[in-house]
């Protein structure tokens, strides 16, 4: 089962994707965090992705695809992934598919996740992540159990570089522009699901698990 999970920065793509590799036991791939780990290891496709990521725009096409390529042929993939903020443009969009359909495999479901952007805007600038495991909190809606501390592995919480407020504005210009679009381009091949993605986080996990529990449209007809 391939999943994707879109929608706008703040949507809780992260938080669902947590709880849809426990469930599914399939695992994540979050292009954001594969170029974190490049940025804070110095790699020189780190160093490109810096400055980009810090304004808040899009790291090249070419770039963020050969992370992909690797990841989704590794062992870990072979019954099933789910992208969390990939495909991001019409140019990845369309060379994802051409890699799945080399590789004998298709995308299931788009889940799209639908915030409106006040709610995007209070969520990124109370998000705090685990500078260690990278779990993710929030000051109000998703408080560790003890203060500023992950739950999971007690390292400290830290706020993320582009979750300042000029960047997220920009961020969420960007994704009007560059990546809102391909909710009707996977609507036209028949695998785009929307989820209201406000109210209890719990609540938005049932309904992603019913849709992916009913099985892709592909398969009902
Ligand atoms: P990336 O890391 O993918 O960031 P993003 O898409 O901007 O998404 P976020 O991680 O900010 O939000 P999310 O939807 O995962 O929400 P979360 O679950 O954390 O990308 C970062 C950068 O990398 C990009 O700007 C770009 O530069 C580059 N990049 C990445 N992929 C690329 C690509 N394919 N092409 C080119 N460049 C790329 O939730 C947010 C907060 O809300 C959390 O605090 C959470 O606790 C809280 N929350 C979640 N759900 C709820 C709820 N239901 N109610 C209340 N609070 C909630």
């Amino acid at each position: 089962m391939n999943v994707i999970l879109f929608g706008p920065p703040g949507s809780g793509k992260g938080t669902q994707a947590q709880f849809i590799v426990e469930r599914y036991a399939i695992p994540q791939i979050s292009t954001g965090d594969m170029l974190r780990s490049a940025v804070k290891a110095k790699t020189p496709l780190g160093n490109i992705a810096k400055s980009i990521m810090d304004a808040g725009g899009l790291v090249p096409d070419d770039v963020v695809l050969g992370l992909v390529k690797d990841r989704v042929s590794q062992a870990d993939c072979a019954s099933g992934f789910i992208l969390d903020g990939f495909p991001r443009t019409v140019p990845q969009a369309d060379a994802l598919i051409c890699l799945l359909d080399g590789i004998g495999k298709k995308i299931d479901f788009v889940i799209s996740l639908e915030v409106d952007s006040e709610e995007l805007i209070n969520r990124l600038s109370g998000r705090r992540t685990c500078s260690s495991c990278g779990k993710g909190y929030h000051v109000i809606y998703s408080k560790p159990e003890r203060e500023g501390v992950c739950d999971s592995c007690g390292t400290v919480l830290v706020q993320r570089d582009d979750d300042s407020e000029s960047t997220v504005t920009n961020r969420l210009r960007v994704y009007e522009e560059q990546t809102a679009s391909l909710k009707s381009y996977f609507d036209n091949l028949g695998v785009l699901y929307s989820v209201p993605g406000s109210g209890p986080i719990s609540e938005i996990q049932s309904k992603i698990c019913s849709i992916i529990d009913s099985g892709p449209a592909s398969d009902r007809s």
